[in-house]
């Protein structure tokens, strides 16, 4: 596959990268289709390697009931429905209701909207009202917002769960002082701090693609 500009990592070499990608399987229409879009309209997926990193994590820890904050049109979402199986429920959640749009005829081609809600406002507000608690929280917000998400979802994942996060490398600009103007740095940095220092989670970040942190629930 291409490597298209939203999917590539700003600190891992070109040929790592192009080599890791080339290994992956190709995707069906609908995820193929997906990824076109948004590399033609910029839309910032995961892409297929982290996606593959996301179902792996379903599938290992059996997670039935799934929260995603920030969906986008639901490349994602499809990724975690697909590998929670039948009779499973994945949600998802966005604030632009266009997305939200898009997102659903996707999931109706995919076949898995019957295990897939969609509800558009604040994902962080969206969850907090939510009901009973889930087994896996994905977190792909504004990125300033991350601190303030992983507090909004502690108390709603269950005891063993995942906690899940994109971008936590954040180009590279993680590891770098951060200007006080540069609030999504900044708020990954708060965010990986409270992160490993919390003594109800364990957390890992893997530096794939633009920095990728699993996080267990104690
Ligand atoms: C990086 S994209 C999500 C990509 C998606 N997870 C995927 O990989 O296919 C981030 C999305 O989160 C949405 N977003 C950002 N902050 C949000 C918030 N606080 N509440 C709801 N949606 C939010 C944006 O509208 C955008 O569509």
């Amino acid at each position: 596959m291409t490597l298209t500009s939203n999917l590539k990592s700003a600190f891992t070499e070109r040929r790592v990268e192009e080599y890791l990608y080339s290994l992956l399987p190709r995707r069906d229409r609908v995820l193929a289709e997906m990824e076109a879009y948004a590399a033609r309209h910029d839309v910032p997926i995961i892409g297929p390697a982290v996606a593959r990193l996301l179902a792996l994590q379903v599938a290992v820890t059996g997670a039935r009931r799934i929260f995603e904050m920030g969906s986008a049109i639901g490349y994602s979402t499809i990724w975690l429905a697909r590998a929670a199986g039948r009779g499973s429920e994945v949600h998802y959640s966005d604030g632009d209701p266009g997305n939200a749009a898009r997102a659903s005829e996707y999931f109706r081609r995919a076949g898995v909207a019957d295990r897939i809600r969609v509800h558009t406002g604040d994902a962080l507000t969206l969850l907090r009202d939510s009901g009973g608690r889930f087994d896996l929280i994905f977190c792909d917000v504004n990125k300033d917002q991350y601190p303030a998400a992983l507090r909004a979802a502690r108390p709603k994942l269950r005891r063993g769960g995942l906690f899940l996060a994109d971008n936590t490398l954040w180009s590279g600009k993680a590891a770098r002082t951060a200007a006080s103007s540069d609030a999504q740095t900044r708020g990954i940095q708060e965010f990986n701090r409270l992160v490993f220092r919390s003594k109800a989670l364990f957390a890992v970040l893997l530096p794939l693609r633009d920095g990728f942190t699993i996080a267990r629930k104690l």
